[in-house]
């Protein structure tokens, strides 16, 4: 068994680049019957630029119902709110940091970045790499899928898990970082990638009004009706055939070389595909987002309960080793 564990940020509503990048084929991965998983929500990460408690915990809220709308099964992965197992999460962080050479973290490139762009830098983002160690130590995770971006911090948790091992004797697993590779490019509706901050996203929990409306300012060029177009140019086409089945996709790329159909024509079957295809997954949004919010916290407190247990016995032998247990 390998216990895989991934931490998601809370930054919003997912939209349709992060159901087809991250959610599905992390619910895919986590299916496999020999992984253990662990998927949380970095609610305490968000805390770093997040100041508003309606928003963050808004964002947590939409994030958990898309993750479940999508098919996580909560008895296979233990889904939990970091904020919710804080008590360890931040116990850990203080112990590594007692560890953690100043320069390893004043050179985190997530640091250094944020630092000249951000009015106001907080200590909590210059300690983020240390409570990103911790939430993976702390549950002797295997494997951590993660972007590209999130692989210094991973480089950094196997150094604090290293040095934590040889003051102190062998206590955390050493996690291995798989880095996705593949470079699943989603196009927003205006041809860039798919982005919460380019605001060219398709979020496919709208209501079908609103839905429509976004499928219908996705970019295309002025060729009329009537002429041949190229699909492979095509925004549109290029959506469609993500969501689509191969059938689907042969039939439109054979709409679009024939001519007389129309970027319009193109919009609405997308349209249509999206409220099919994703039927299922906008009434599971719906019933946990907005109809049901008890049933998605009970959904987090069970997880809750199998995170605590989990955390609470590494921290106990964690506190022995440091000689505070
Ligand atoms: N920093 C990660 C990101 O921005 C989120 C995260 C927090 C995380 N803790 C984690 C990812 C632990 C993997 C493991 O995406």
């Amino acid at each position: 068994m390998s216990r895989i564990l991934t931490g998601i940020q809370s930054s919003g509503k997912p939209h349709l680049g992060n159901i087809l990048g991250a959610i599905l084929p992390a619910i895919a991965l986590s299916e496999q019957a020999t992984n253990a998983s662990f998927l949380f929500i970095a609610d305490l990460h968000a805390l770093t630029t997040i100041k508003d408690p309606n928003v963050l915990k808004d964002n947590t809220r939409a994030v958990a119902a898309a993750w479940l709308a999508c098919g996580l099964d909560t008895q296979k992965v233990t889904f939990y709110r970091q904020s919710r197992v804080a008590a360890y999460h931040t116990e850990l962080t203080w112990y590594l940091s007692c560890l953690t050479p100043f320069p390893m973290l004043a050179n985190a490139h997530s640091f250094k970045d944020k630092s000249d762009q951000l009015s106001d830098v907080n200590a909590g983002l210059f300690v983020y790499p240390v409570l990103m160690a911790a939430d993976i130590l702390l549950y002797d995770a295997d494997f951590v899928p993660v972007g590209k971006d999130q692989k210094q911090h991973l480089e950094m948790t196997r150094d604090m898990a290293e040095s934590f091992n040889r003051v102190y004797g062998p206590t955390f697993v050493v996690p291995q970082s798989r880095i996705d590779e593949r470079l699943m490019v989603i196009p927003g509706t205006d041809g860039r990638k798919m982005s919460k901050s380019y605001g060219n996203y398709i979020d496919i929990f709208l209501p079908e009004k609103e839905l429509q409306k976004v499928a219908k300012k996705i970019i295309s060029d002025s060729t009329p009706l009537e002429e041949p177009k190229n699909p492979d140019d095509d925004v549109t086409f290029k959506l469609f055939s993500l969501v689509a089945t191969e059938s689907e996709v042969a039939e439109m790329r054979q709409n679009y070389l024939r001519g007389g159909y129309g970027y319009g024509h193109a919009k609405q079957a997308l349209f249509e595909i999206l409220k099919t295809r994703f039927a299922k997954e906008r009434e599971l949004f719906n019933y946990y987002y907005q109809e049901n919010p008890a049933a998605l916290e009970q959904k987090l407190a069970e997880g809750e309960a199998k995170a605590q247990a989990v955390a609470a016995k590494k921290i106990t032998e964690v506190r022995q080793k440091l000689g505070i247990g």
